[in-house]
């Protein structure tokens, strides 16, 4: 008997799901953890680059309008300036006049210190930016900055990527790379940290067409977490009043998620209009305006840029998938994670250590590995197996039993129903294809006839 637990996913549950089966570690733990970085462990890595992919293949390589790009981070100083952020990347710091800590202004409810309630400064700009040193000699002609946002570098790239691809608009430009802000409240697990990876869009379209662009994408990018796992009712739009809108934004829409903390952006969609590359043609002197082949017409095109955050992703994607039942008196834990998401695909499991089924098990393990990743494990019992394979989210299991050196079968195992059905070895791959792309459990390959479906024991 499987009954719902009615559960409220708070972040402790999924820090420390993380931390025990090395998702998420603190950055540099052995010497105490680095504030707000953070290293993702063996599991961690796979969801991440799962979570890449899925986006880099709905943006670029499903699509003819869209291509690819992977700037540097370190860019000409003059982008910065170019692009408003020495200017005005900045947050309104206060410090305490007596325990000396610092706060957002714009985070605190009144002006005393929230840590022991002392007296605040006047806020002054801090600026973002993380500054280091080009070379060997540490003055301020050679301060570089690591990159804040990946955009700047599509904006730099936009006449070499219309001269060597011959895009026409309307047409994107799509990066995935790491940025960095020196934040000054930091928190919530992987929510905000110094250190953070992008998913950028930068997406031309001709100046007239901008508001049917912006939605367009609002509702695309919407969709694509929704086709990835994530309750429609834990998302929703914000539109940016103009007070918060960014130096560069015409208008813009945050997709919040509901985290345990509460609704927080997990991706911006702004339309930049000419901002960006009007400065950037101003502040380099070279001309980034289109030429329109039907209209004869040079124009700068107009950008809809949304920015998505892969590590805020991860964390929503983690959230919106835990999930706790109890199953036989026993809580069970699980990551109801979309199986292209899923670090591991499949599992398999010899009921025993005996020589002759570790011999078929491996054989089906590295034939398996062939086409993902895939876990082997015989540590325990078959029951304790599952329940480690469901907590990391594992959509199936194949367990390998005295029979099958008989008949040739094995068992796969659902880890959302814990269903299982008994099939040849020889259909086992382009069944579990099949399972992975979302078809149901009893239903074989074409060609195949249906298996019976029977309840994990
Ligand atoms: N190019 C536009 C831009 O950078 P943003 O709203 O500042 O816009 C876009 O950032 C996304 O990057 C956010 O929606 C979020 O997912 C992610 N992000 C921003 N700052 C972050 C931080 N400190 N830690 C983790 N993710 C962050």
């Amino acid at each position: 008997m499987t009954e719902q637990v009615p559960t409220k996913v708070d972040m402790e549950k999924i820090v420390s799901l993380c931390r025990r089966r090395g998702f998420i570690f603190p950055s540099s733990e052995i010497y105490g953890g680095l504030s707000s970085c953070w290293d993702y462990g063996p599991l961690g890595v796979e969801l991440k680059r799962n979570i890449k992919e899925a986006w880099w293949r709905a943006v670029v390589q499903e699509r003819d309008d869209m291509v690819g790009l992977d700037a540097s981070i370190l860019m000409h100083p003059q982008t910065w300036e170019a692009s408003g952020h020495l200017k005005g990347f900045t947050d309104p710091l206060v410090e305490c006049k007596n325990c000396h800590l610092r706060w957002r202004s714009d985070d605190l409810a009144d002006n005393n210190c929230p840590s022991c309630g002392g007296e605040l400064t006047e806020p002054r700009l801090f600026n973002l930016m993380f500054k280091t040193f080009m070379g060997p000699i540490e003055e301020e002609a050679n301060v570089v900055y690591l990159r804040p946002e990946t955009a700047q570098g599509i904006f730099v790239n936009f006449q070499n990527v219309v001269n060597t691809t011959r895009k026409r608009l309307p047409f994107g430009i799509a990066q995935i790379g790491k940025a960095f802000r020196n934040e000054i409240t930091t928190g919530n697990f992987i929510f905000r940290s110094r250190e953070f990876e992008q998913m950028e869009i930068e997406f031309f379209v001709k100046p007239e067409t901008d508001k049917e662009w912006f939605n367009y994408w609002l509702e695309e990018r919407l969709n694509w977490y929704v086709k990835f796992g994530i309750k429609r009712e834990n998302l929703r739009l914000r539109q940016h009043t103009k007070e918060e809108l960014a130096h560069y934004a015409r208008e813009c829409y945050d997709i919040d998620y509901l985290f345990p903390m509460g609704w927080s952006e997990l991706e911006g969609i702004a339309n930049r209009g000419d901002f960006d590359l009007v400065q950037h043609a101003s502040s380099s002197g070279k001309s980034l305006d289109y030429f329109d082949e039907e209209s004869k017409e040079h124009f700068v095109p107009y950008i809809i840029e949304p920015s998505a955050g892969v590590d805020r992703s991860t964390l929503a994607f983690l959230c919106d998938a835990y999930d706790e039942e109890l199953a036989e008196g026993e809580t069970r834990v699980l990551l109801h994670l979309h199986p292209a998401l899923a670090p591991i695909k499949v599992a398999v499991l010899p009921l025993s250590r005996r020589e002759k089924l570790v011999e078929v098990a491996k054989q089906i393990y590295a034939d398996l590995r062939q086409c993902w990743m895939v876990s082997y494990d015989d540590a325990q019992s078959i029951g304790r197996r599952y329940r480690r394979q469901d907590e990391i989210g594992t959509p199936f299991c194949v367990t390998i039993d005295f029979q099958s050196l008989e008949d040739e079968q094995v068992t796969i195992r659902d880890r959302d129903t814990m269903n299982q059905i008994r099939i040849p070895i020889s259909e086992l791959k382009n069944t579990l294809q099949a399972k992975l792309a979302g078809e149901p459990l009893f239903v074989l390959p074409p060609g195949g006839k249906i298996w019976k479906e029977e309840k994990e024991v």
